[in-house]
């Protein structure tokens, strides 16, 4: 549907949970994603959250294909709407960890920031990160989202209180960049 230079960003296919399943219940992934406790999922939960997503309102949650191998590698989307400010929450992962660190991300996000500017008139993206996800953070600021804010011990993970990062990105900037 949504092409970047090395993903597409497609719906969810009901092949995709058994993969889906599977990266929910990595801990390494799980640790940098939830700020609940993170605990395994059972495999209807998937199935479930599969199925809910037909009658999902301005949810808009895309499956991130490699585009060589066709691979599902994750997941992104929009987790929260502001129609009458103009502002999205959004969330992504790469659940195949063989795909980290290779510029799949900054792709996914790429490519979601442009669909949401571009066809959803919105003025604001914004996302959550946990200050110790730096991998995550440089992704971010490679697409353009800066800091906005701190929230200080947000979340308890590992025995210790960490920080969460506020990070957002303005269309005027998004399409500024386009120009340079
Ligand atoms: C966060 C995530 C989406 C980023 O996607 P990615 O494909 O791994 O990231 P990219 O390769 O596009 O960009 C990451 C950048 O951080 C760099 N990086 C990796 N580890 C790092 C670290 N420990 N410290 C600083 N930078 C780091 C990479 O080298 C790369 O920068 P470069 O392109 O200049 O070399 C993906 O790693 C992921 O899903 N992680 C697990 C779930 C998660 O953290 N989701 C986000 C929750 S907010």
């Amino acid at each position: 549907m949504y092409c970047g230079e090395k993903v597409k960003l497609r719906a969810y296919k009901k092949e995709d949970i058994k993969l889906a399943y599977e990266y929910m219940n990595d801990s390494e992934l799980k640790r940098l994603l939830v700020n609940k406790v993170p605990y395994p999922m059972i495999l209807e939960q998937e199935e479930k959250w599969f199925e809910s997503l037909v009658s999902l309102k301005d949810i808009y949650n895309f499956a991130i294909e490699d585009l060589e191998t066709g691979k599902y590698i994750g997941g992104c989307g929009i987790n929260h709407i502001n129609w009458l400010n103009r502002i999205v929450t959004i969330g992504v992962f790469i659940g195949d960890k063989n795909y980290w660190s290779k510029g799949y991300g900054t792709d996914a996000v790429r490519t979601l920031n442009k669909f949401i500017f571009e066809q959803m008139n919105i003025n604001k993206i914004k996302l959550n990160v946990f200050s110790f996800n730096e991998r995550a953070k440089k992704c971010y600021e490679k697409c353009g989202f800066q800091v906005e804010g701190v929230l200080k011990q947000e979340l308890f993970r590992d025995g210790e209180y960490c920080d969460e990062y506020i990070m957002a990105i303005f269309f005027e900037d998004w399409r500024n960049r386009l120009i340079i």
